[in-house]
């Protein structure tokens, strides 16, 4: 019983490390930069009006589009303190369209990079897309 518990643990532990993925956060909202997307190689990225999500069940966890971000909005769900984005990325990146090509960002992107506390301007309308 014991050793079935053990393997079950263990199980588990794996199972979760194959869950992970990637995630982005407040730092991309009303900066959209999208260096991002043209990068993933399975299009696993959904734009809403002011930021993108991604699609935690799409995502490969390959890990190409972190460096490309360069306002660092996107991080793997392992760091702590991200599962409130894993939330929003999981539930609008199944309404919101699919983008796969860069645009213009926000003509006005350079005043938000960086700055703290945009949780309160996300926006949940839907974006563009492709
Ligand atoms: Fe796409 Fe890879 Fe980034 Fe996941 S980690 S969103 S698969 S580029
Ligand atoms: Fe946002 Fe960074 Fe992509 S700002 S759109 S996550 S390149």
């Amino acid at each position: 019983m014991f050793v079935a518990l053990a393997h079950a643990r263990t199980f588990g532990r794996s199972f979760q490390k194959f869950e992970m993925t990637y995630i982005v956060n407040d730092s991309c909202i009303k900066c959209k930069l999208m260096d991002c997307v043209s990068v993933c190689p399975v299009d696993c990225f959904y734009e809403g009006a002011n930021m993108l999500v991604i699609h935690p069940d799409e995502c490969i966890d390959c890990g190409v589009c972190e460096p490309e971000c360069p306002v660092e909005a996107i991080k793997p769900d392992t760091e702590p303190g991200l599962e409130e984005w894993l939330k929003i990325n999981a539930e609008f990146s199944k309404t919101w369209p699919n983008i796969t090509i860069k645009r213009e960002p926000p003509a006005d992107h350079k005043e938000w990079e960086g700055k703290p506390g945009k949780k309160q301007f996300f926006d949940p309308n839907p974006g563009e897309g492709d």
